[in-house]
């Protein structure tokens, strides 16, 4: 970190005098540091006017989740789902954040039953009764992200399938529930997959969740299956999505190498996958978009 002077202005933008506004609290992060601990650095903790963005954005992503929610059926191909959400998303002044990221080529990610994420909508995949996909909404509006995710159940689902759409949300509300400043994310993924191993399901290693706000996917990493007290320290200001892959079987996965996205359980049973975008707020956090 570097050194600022008390009487100077602060970091953090507000025009406050350093001793007046973040001193206390930069002391403290050194503090955990000295420990040993991972901290944040100054580039993920946001201010006010960031929040209100993020914020905002979060809303256009909650409204286009509704909207997929409210027409989402049987027969229905994921490709018309990704026509929804990029119609929905510009109709709001968003702009889809998947779109042309990194090269994918859709406004939306929706993953059919044993596909993890990164599943690619398209016209060839028809939703038929029995099926559980998650759609994976991310939204820029007015140059700030929020990404959210939710399970859909499509006609009849058995009882396995409903239950681990079930548990996935337990998981990630376990999660949320965890979230608290001068914790760890550890702690908050401890919460996470002590629920899922309770309820005989498992949480995909490689893959997780990430900071968000002023890029799609910023630092930190976060992780579903870490121990208590590791990982970085949770601070107020800083924005993550809480998003645990939660499969019924085994926690394998592979790649698709012909699309180059889409991930899928190895021993081919259901995953599925709720996700939140939370900030840290000075006793725990605020959903953002969900
Ligand atoms: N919301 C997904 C995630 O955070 C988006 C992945 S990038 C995309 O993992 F290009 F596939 F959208
Ligand atoms: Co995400």
């Amino acid at each position: 970190m570097e050194k600022i002077g008390r009487n100077e202005p602060c970091w953090c933008g507000s025009g406050r005098k350093y001793k007046q506004c973040h001193e206390a609290f930069d002391e403290k992060i050194k503090h955990f540091e000295l420990q040993g601990h991972m901290v944040p650095e100054r580039c993920m903790i946001k201010n006010p006017e960031q929040l209100a963005g993020i914020r905002e954005s979060g809303l256009v992503n909650i409204a286009v989740l509704d909207y997929v929610a409210e027409n989402i059926r049987e027969g229905m191909t994921t490709e018309e789902i990704d026509r929804l959400v990029e119609s929905k998303t510009r109709q709001l002044g968003g702009i889809p954040a998947p779109l042309g990221y990194e090269g994918y080529p859709k406004s939306v990610c929706t993953s059919v039953n044993h596909e993890v994420c990164h599943g690619i909508p398209s016209e060839a995949v028809v939703l038929k009764s029995g099926d559980i996909v998650n759609v994976d909404v991310s939204t820029i509006y007015k140059g700030y992200y929020s990404d959210s995710s939710r399970m859909f159940r499509i006609g009849r689902v058995d009882e396995e399938k409903s239950r681990l759409v079930r548990v996935a949300k337990e998981c990630m509300e376990k999660g949320i529930a965890a979230v608290k400043p001068w914790t760890f994310l550890g702690d908050m993924s401890d919460a996470v997959n002590a629920h899922a191993r309770e309820n005989g399901c498992s949480i995909v290693i490689d893959m997780g969740g990430h900071g968000v706000g002023l890029e799609f996917h910023e630092d930190p990493f976060v992780s579903y299956v870490a121990p208590k007290g590791t990982e970085m320290l949770m601070v107020p200001g800083m924005v993550f999505t809480i998003e645990p892959m939660v499969n019924l079987g085994k926690p394998d996965i592979y790649l698709d190498d012909e699309n180059g996205w889409t991930i899928y359980t190895e021993d081919g049973k259901p995953s599925a996958q709720w996700e939140v975008t939370v900030a840290v707020t000075e006793d725990g956090c605020e959903i953002l978009a969900y």
